[in-house]
């Protein structure tokens, strides 16, 4: 399952295959012998051949093309063995800094220069002025061919990502900063069980909201966790709070009770996950001595993998009158509860500085839920000029208060042009879940439209929970949608739609 062949029609530019691999979770052992857990780190090096016309690339330190189109790499630094990826296929590259380019299919290529284009450098900066060196040398992205399943994948030296980042506006960059970020939370120091899997991704969406806040400030960085924690939320009503895997420490073992790592790809890690360092954060008090505990932490733990014992041990090392307070077992926010105990999380960290950019939309959404509309006070909103994130948390707040009044979100969609019509991903996964709760049958194409253009899990096994959840004709669109799709999406991917329509899973 490791090692994914893309047919030239899967492509960009559908001219040539593809192929990459997706090492992470527990997938690489089945591309090479290795240890496969994420407690071991070695360095490698790889001599890769290719047919004439195409390029390899590697998350490694060096690259080298030599004769016979043979490349030649080294990743002079010990990483767990899921950070080990390939990928061929007709790609060129274009520098956007000092140390970072991008790779795409020609096709691509300027758009994907234009999307970043003198910007990494500056997220790379301010991760090393918070955390510390970078240590990867070179930082370059991969855009992926459209059924990549992930948003990002941080593999050192070269991030693989969506080509849906390519939205023209850069508003999507946070998935960057994101997989910038685990450079240092999750590259350097790693999680030493898949068990533990929030201590790579919390970690790494605290460091990301941190590099967000230093570039965008405090108030556009508050509007992204809003609408990261409306994912948390939608993800545990539809799991059910007291799910095992709602847990940041889940049982990952053979048997009953045991799950596979790659299904405890939620929510949860993420934003509880974020809630949790957070809570650290608010223990301590103070935003700078946090940020050198981080600092230290890294240094503390880079090139090892652990365990949140681990790290909770060293914030009641690192400060020891927080330790003799025994902060670590306050009444409700024991730090044996945040790890073992499913639900919603104790602590949420204050978003209201992002009040300014919220408010206005939750304000929107109202009126738009009214059963008639005051036409007057809506025209008075200029949605032009909202951020894509602020028209995210709009439609977040739309889809939850749906179905509306009948009528109202084609009103909605005639006077917003902007969001039915957008491009971008993000308005367009949203777009989808609002025409599917409120089950508007004349716009489903959009819906289809967009399982068709792209497969990444996080936009599309949603949208198939919604199509199965909803009326008749919805299902039928999954049906059709889905033996239209499947083959062109990631094998994971679609066992898990499988597994949302009640088909057969082979084992
Ligand atoms: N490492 C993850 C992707 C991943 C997780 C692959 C589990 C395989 C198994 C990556 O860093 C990630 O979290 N990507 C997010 C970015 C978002 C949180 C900004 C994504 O793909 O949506
Ligand atoms: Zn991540």
């Amino acid at each position: 399952p490791q090692v994914c062949w893309l047919t030239p029609e899967q492509t960009a530019g559908k001219q040539k295959p593809f192929m990459y691999t997706q090492g992470q979770a527990v997938l690489n052992r089945s591309f090479f012998p290795c240890f496969d857990t994420p407690s071991v780190k070695c360095t490698y090096s790889a001599t890769v051949q290719v047919p004439e016309g195409f390029t390899a690339v590697m998350s490694a330190t060096s690259w080298e093309k030599q004769k016979d189109n043979t490349f030649v790499f080294k990743m002079s630094e010990p990483i767990p063995s899921y950070l080990i990826a390939l990928a061929v296929g007709d790609i060129v590259s274009a520098d956007v800094g000092p140390r970072s380019r991008v790779w795409a299919e020609p096709c691509l290529i300027e758009a994907a220069k234009k999307e970043y284009d003198g910007v990494i450098e500056e997220f790379l900066a301010v991760g090393e002025k918070l955390f510390g060196p970078y240590v990867w040398g070179r930082y370059d992205i991969l855009f992926m061919p459209p059924s990549f399943p992930f948003g990002g994948m941080e593999n050192p030296c070269l991030t693989f990502v969506t080509p849906c980042l390519l939205a023209g506006d850069r508003s999507l960059a946070d998935v960057i900063i994101h997989e910038i970020s685990h450079s240092w939370f999750g590259n350097l120091v790693t999680n030493a069980t898949w068990g533990e899997f929030w201590l790579n991704e919390g970690f790494t969406m605290y460091a990301q909201r941190r590099i967000s806040t230093e570039v965008y400030g405090l108030a556009y960085t508050c509007l992204e966790a809003a609408t990261g924690r409306a994912l948390l939320r939608q993800h545990m009503d539809n799991t059910g709070e007291d799910h095992p895997l709602n847990k940041l420490r889940v049982v990952i073992e053979p048997g009953l009770w045991g799950v596979n790592p790659d299904d405890t790809y939620n929510e949860t890690p993420y934003e509880k996950g974020y809630c949790f360092v957070s809570y650290l954060a608010h223990l301590v008090g103070d935003q700078s001595k946090f940020d050198a505990f981080l600092q230290a932490y890294v240094n503390r733990f880079k090139f090892q993998s652990i365990t949140a014992d681990d790290a909770l041990g060293f914030f009641l090392e690192y400060f020891p009158e927080l330790k003799e307070k025994g902060v670590d077992s306050i009444p409700g926010f024991e730090f044996d509860r945040w790890l073992n105990t499913p639900g919603w999380p104790p602590y949420l960290p204050d978003l209201s500085p992002g009040e300014q950019l919220m408010k206005p939309a939750d304000e929107l959404a109202e009126l738009w839920a009214a059963d008639s509309l005051d036409m007057e006070a809506i025209e008075a909103v200029d949605i032009m000029a909202w951020r894509t994130y602020q028209l995210v948390y709009f439609l977040d707040q739309v889809l939850q208060k749906s179905p509306l009044p009948e009528g109202n979100v084609e009103a909605l969609s005639k006077m917003y042009p902007k969001i039915s019509k957008a491009q971008n991903a993000e308005l367009r996964l949203r777009w989808c879940q609002i025409i599917l709760k409120n089950n508007l049958e004349a716009e489903y194409s959009k819906v289809k439209d967009f399982l068709h253009s792209q497969g990444k899990q996080k936009y599309t096994l949603p949208l198939y929970r919604a199509m199965w959840g909803g009326s008749e004709s919805a299902r039928a669109l999954a049906m059709e949608t889905f033996s239209a799709t499947a083959p062109q999406l990631h094998v994971n991917v679609q066992n898990y739609i499988k597994k949302i329509l009640g088909l057969e899973v082979a084992e």
